[in-house]
Parts: C-alpha cells; sequence; structure tokens
C-alpha cells in the first residue's frame, strides 16, 4: 500500500477534524448537515437518553447523574458536533434535583414546591397560572435544567388515581387551558416542557402494561382534548408519551398516536420521549413517531443500529426521530451556554405559591358565615394534618423544597392563638411515628405512609372548647406515583376521623362554637356523611410550600375565597361511572381496563343521569354575596357562539 509522507497525513486530519469540528457543528451546519455528519453509532446515542442512576439492586426512575444531579435524565452529548447534552427534570408541581450534592457544601439546591395541579386548575385562572408557570420556568433555568417534565394533563377519571394531584380536572377543556397557561408561561423563559402522560394514563395501578379500551369518540372528546389545545395554543417543546396502551398498542408504539394524530392533525412540531423505560418494542418507537427513548439502556441503542443494518428500520425514519431531537437542543439553554445562576429567586416564588394557593383553594361550606374568622381569636386546632401538612403528593412529582408551613404555623403567624397543649400532643406523636417509620427512601414509589389521625380524649376536647373560641380539624391525605388509593380509609374518612369530628363538633356546638374542616388533599374524598358536623369546610388542596400562610389568608379573610371546583365530589364512590371497572380486570393485577363509561366522565355523567352529588363541579363559595338578574341569551338557538349577558 502506498505511504503518504507524514506532513500530508497530518494536512488530511486537519482538515478531516476540523470539517467535523467546524463546518458540520451544531449551530455553525445547518440541522440536516449535521444529520449527514453522524455516524449511524452517534445517532442511535441520540436517540436514547443518558445518565441513569444506580442504587440498591436495581436503576433509580427519575433520578441521573450528571451536570444537575438528581434531574430525570438527560440527552446525549457528541461533543464532536458541538452537540451538547441537555437536562431534563421532574416534575409538575416544582423542580425535583437534588438539594444537596456530594462534592459540593457551598450551597444548595432547594425548589419552590408550588401548589399541586388540581389546586392551580381550581382558579379557573389563566392569567395566574401563567404567572406561576413564568417563575416555575426562571427556576428551572436558573438551576440549569432545558426542559420541565411537565406538566401533567391526564384528565381525573377516577378519583382513586394515586397521581390525580399532577394532574388538573376531570374535564378536558379545563385541563387543556390551564395546561396550555403552564407550558406558555414556563417556556417564555426559553426553557422546554414535556406534557404528560400522552395518553389515557388515567390509572397506577399496573400501568406499565395495562390497556386502557377507550372507545374512538371518548378518546377524541375527554382523553386527547387537553392535550390538543394544550399543542395548538402553547407548542410544548417535548410530550411524554405514556406506559399503558391504547386498544392494544403501547402508546409509545403507536403511529396513529404520535404521528397521524398528534403531528398531522395537531401540527405538533416538537419530540416525543417515552416515560421512563416505557413500552417494548425500539423499532416500533421509532417508527411511531416517539423520538427519545429515556432513560438510558445501551441495549436500545444496539437495537436500533442492528435495524437499520438489517433493514428493518428505514435510517431515514431515524434520521427524523434526530433531527427532532436536535431542534430541541439547539433551543436549549445548554447548546446557547447559558449561564445559570444556581440562585432562582426563592423568595419572590415563595410570595407567588401563597397568592396562587389563596386564590385557588374552595370553600365548600360557610353556614351563617362563620368564615372569615377575626385575627386574635383562640382555635383549638386538629388532626394530623394541621402539624403535618401535605404540600403536595409523592413520586417524581415530590419536590426537595426550601421549608414547609404547616396549619399550625399558619393560622399562628396571622395572630391567630392556638392551643399550646393540643400542639405539643400532635408534634410528639408525629415526631414519634416518623422515628418509628423512618422513610426508607429518598423517592416514594407506591402508596405513601400516612401518620395515622391521633385519637384524644373527650376531657381534652371538652377543656379546649371552653378555652377556645372556634375549633379547626383538618383532614389530611397524600398519594402519588405507583399505586392508586383506596376506598375504605381514604377517599372515605377512618373510623378515628368519623369519630373525632364527631365528638369535636358536638362538644363545641354545645357551647355555641363552631368548626371549620379543612381538607388537605391532592384528590377528591368523601364529604356527604360528616359535612352537616362541620359550620364551614375549605378545601385546601395540597397548597405548596406555603400551605399554612394561604390557608390562614383565606381563613382570615385577607384573601376572599374564590376557587371553584374543577372536579367533583360524589355523595359516594360508587357513584363514579368508571368505579365499576377501576382499575381493571383481573383486580389484583388488572392487565385490561375498559372505559365503559365512554364520554360520561365527571359531570358529564353526574349531570346528563341526574345523579346527586356532595358538591357539584363548578361549586365554590366566597365570602361576597351575589345576585344576579336579567340574563339573557343573544339567540334562542345555538349556531356556533351565543352570547350570555346579566
Ligand atoms: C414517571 C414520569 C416521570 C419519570 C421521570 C416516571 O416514572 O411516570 O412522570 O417524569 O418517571 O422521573
Amino acid at each position: 500500500m502506498k505511504r503518504f509522507p507524514f506532513f500530508i497525513q497530518l494536512v488530511c486530519l486537519l482538515v478531516l477534524t476540523s470539517s467535523a469540528s467546524f463546518a458540520q457543528t451544531l449551530g455553525k451546519a445547518s440541522i440536516g448537515e449535521v444529520i449527514k455528519a453522524m455516524t449511524l453509532e452517534e445517532k442511535a446515542s441520540l436517540v436514547v437518553g443518558t445518565g441513569l442512576r444506580f442504587a440498591g439492586s436495581g436503576p433509580v426512575i427519575g433520578e441521573a447523574d450528571g451536570k444537575v444531579p438528581g434531574a430525570g435524565g438527560n440527552t446525549m452529548n457528541i461533543n464532536r458536533l458541538g452537540i451538547p447534552g441537555t437536562v431534563l427534570a421532574d416534575g409538575p408541581a416544582g423542580l425535583r434535583i437534588d438539594p444537596v450534592r456530594k462534592d459540593d457544601n457551598s450551597k444548595t439546591y432547594y425548589a419552590t414546591a408550588w401548589p399541586v395541579g388540581t389546586l392551580l386548575a381550581s382558579s379557573w385562572d389563566t392569567t395566574l397560572v401563567k404567572r406561576v408557570g413564568a417563575a416555575f420556568g426562571n427556576e428551572i433555568k436558573e438551576y440549569g435544567v432545558d426542559v420541565i417534565l411537565a406538566p401533567g394533563m391526564n384528565i381525573q377519571r377516577d378519583p382513586l388515581n394515586g397521581r390525580n394531584f399532577e394532574y388538573y380536572s376531570e374535564d378536558p377543556l379545563v385541563t387543556g387551558y390551564i395546561g396550555a397557561a403552564m407550558v406558555n408561561g414556563i417556556q417564555s423563559n426559553g426553557v422546554g416542557t414535556s406534557v404528560k402522560h400522552f395518553a389515557a394514563n388515567n390509572q397506577e395501578t399496573s400501568r406499565n402494561t395495562v390497556n386502557a379500551i377507550v372507545s374512538e369518540r371518548a378518546l377524541r372528546e375527554i382523553y386527547l382534548k387537553g392535550f390538543e389545545i394544550a399543542v395548538k395554543k402553547a407548542q410544548p417543546w417535548t410530550i411524554m408519551s405514556s406506559y399503558n396502551k391504547i386498544n392494544g398498542t403501547f402508546t409509545s408504539e403507536s403511529h396513529d398516536l404520535l404521528t397521524t394524530i398528534l403531528r398531522d392533525e395537531w401540527g405538533f412540531k416538537g419530540f416525543v420521549m417515552t416515560d421512563w423505560f416505557g413500552g417494548k418494542d425500539r423499532v416500533a418507537q421509532m417508527k411511531a413517531g416517539n423520538d427519545l427513548l429515556e432513560p438510558v439502556n445501551p441495549t436500545q441503542s444496539q437495537a436500533i443500529v442492528e435495524a437499520v443494518k438489517n433493514g428493518t428500520l428505514d435510517v431515514k425514519v431515524l434520521d427524523l426521530n434526530v433531527e427532532r431531537i436536535l431542534k430541541m437542543i439547539t433551543q436549549s439553554p445548554s447548546f446557547k451556554n447559558y449561564k445559570y445562576s444556581d440562585k432562582p429567586d426563592l423568595k419572590g416564588h415563595a410570595i407567588l405559591a401563597r397568592e396562587a394557593a389563596s386564590e385557588s383553594m374552595v370553600l365548600l361550606k360557610n353556614e351563617s358565615n362563620v368564615l372569615p374568622l377575626e385575627k386574635g381569636k383562640r382555635i383549638a386546632v386538629y388532626g394530623v394534618a394541621s402539624y403535618n401538612t401535605y404540600i403536595g403528593g409523592t413520586g417524581s412529582g415530590e419536590v426537595s423544597t426550601t421549608y414547609t408551613v404547616s396549619v399550625a404555623d399558619g393560622l399562628n403567624n396571622a395572630g391567630y392563638k392556638l392551643s399550646d397543649d393540643l400542639k405539643s400532643m400532635y408534634s410528639g406523636y408525629i415526631e414519634k411515628d416518623k422515628a418509628d417509620h423512618p422513610k426508607k427512601t429518598k423517592l416514594t414509589l407506591g402508596a405513601p405512609r400516612l401518620v395515622p389521625e391521633m385519637e384524644i380524649t373527650s376531657d381534652l376536647i371538652e377543656k379546649n372548647a371552653v378555652d377556645a373560641d372556634f375549633a379547626i380539624f383538618t383532614i389530611g391525605r397524600n398519594a402519588g406515583e405507583g399505586a392508586d388509593r383506596k376506598v375504605d380509609g381514604d377517599f372515605n374518612l377512618t373510623e378515628t376521623e368519623h369519630g373525632l369530628l364527631k365528638i369535636v363538633a358536638d362538644v363545641f356546638l354545645a357551647k355555641g362554637k363552631k368548626l371549620n374542616v379543612l381538607i388537605n388533599a391532592g384528590g377528591v374524598v368523601e364529604t356527604a356523611s360528616w359535612k352537616n358536623n362541620a359550620d364551614a369546610i375549605l378545601l385546601t388542596w395540597q397548597a405548596g410550600l406555603e400551605a399554612g400562610n394561604a390557608i390562614a389568608d383565606v381563613v382570615s379573610g385577607a384573601v376572599n375565597s374564590s376557587g371553584k371546583l374543577a372536579t367533583t365530589f360524589p355523595v359516594k364512590y360508587q357513584d363514579v361511572p368508571s368505579s365499576k371497572n377501576f382499575p381493571g380486570t383481573p383486580a389484583d393485577r388488572p392487565k385490561e381496563v375498559v372505559y365503559e363509561e365512554g364520554v360520561y366522565v365527571g359531570y358529564r355523567y353526574f349531570t346528563t343521569l341526574g345523579v346527586k352529588t356532595s358538591y357539584p363541579f363548578g361549586y365554590g363559595l366566597s365570602y361576597t354575596s351575589f345576585q344576579y338578574s336579567n340574563i339573557k341569551l343573544s339567540s334562542s338557538k345555538f349556531n356556533d357562539e351565543i352570547i350570555a349577558s346579566v
């Protein structure tokens, strides 16, 4: 073989490397040219995530190592072509990253726990939600993250879904408009969102494999509608396909869903990623238009390389997947080399979180205007959740936040006088329970353990009713990724809760004093059987880090409560249409769930069939009384548009 002199070889080498590092690098060359310069292996590596973190016997879902430790995942960097890695992090109620880093004790990385989705939707206020999104997006950017794995936009088909707190509503329109406002707010910072979980991921039981049998009409009108609105009104940078199957096909392998509907019909311009380890057939996923497989698994890249080599995957399909990912990368802060501060305005964000929370809580009952309660009053505060308040749900939607204001602390901050003996009893009890049942892992997957309600003697309640002017009882619930809720003792109150509520109500009533119940939950609970015991009921949902202060704002009347239910409160669980087949069959490990109720989800069912509710969709009181009269419609026939005036 003829050998060239050394200096010619060197010149050739320089020309070759410089062409790869300049003319074909991302940003300098067009995306098409960059793709041309990529090897097959590089393409296959870009469509698979990186940075998976291992602990114990396996990978930790939603926690990766890399530029931002504790983020959910990353995309691959290919330095040769100027393609930086980008960072994807959870989740819907705040940024989930490691708050403390191994090799850096100079600072912490706590994030704002925003009010959960269900609470924000109860505001029905897209301007407010967009403002929250804008602040949230700024925090995402300042912590070095490119894409937030949020918002969660599944429909709250059934009250037992453990992840309902991450979602907005039983109604697709509310879901779509609130979701679009959130996406627009976040993305106004130049960071991306990943709207999830597309689609029909309406339960946690068997979530990775369950086959949702849904009619075309129910899919289009209920389960896809919210996503469609978000795509058309906000163009999320990315969408996350769900784990489940729809009518026999994994969503991440469904060309109908990810290409025909999402792109061809709705005009989605971004890329689709799997949920973590979602789906099975890598080649089918690429062909369907599921561009990124998360998180890393080297066998996935290998399978893709082989499929191209053996002709089962056309390289043109892979090029399209790569192109969509590269488009996102060129928009990202990582690509623009954004110098993030790691110092977002946490104080400012906490103020906004408090405002959004107090604006969105729902006043369900206020007999003889017992609320607002004058500041300075003495309150006997009951219920474990008054002292151990749930600010958000668990799983990948849980946030490591700076601090938490409990109901008791919030009332105290607002100038109410709380019974000290109750406070010390509850605090001691909660501390002991937590010491006896330490949290085993940082990330809770499956049903979280709640501190059980504490029994209180009637003698003590008698004494409290003499010393205090007013009673508050908080009912607390928490749930999250990996498990659905139960009917007994979760949707329904426990025996202890029923007993305590009754006795507190009776004893205070006998002294002419009132009881306000707070519901501190991420989802719906039963209210019909006990609401007569309460003079006022405030649905606080899970209100983020400033929960207690926001609750005190509403209790004191500093904020006029104005939230309205975006989800129905049924009389009993069995009244909910999906209860007949939730979570599917066979009951212990469902393979299939039939959405037998079709489009009759939530109020569409209750109003159409005239089934009584405890509190209907749209319900919510305020401290103002309104009178309305002279209601008129612009026409007696509906023809595309009708104007109602009042
Ligand atoms: C969840 C997603 C989440 C992902 C990454 C999955 O288990 O279903 O919602 O974004 O993990 O943490």
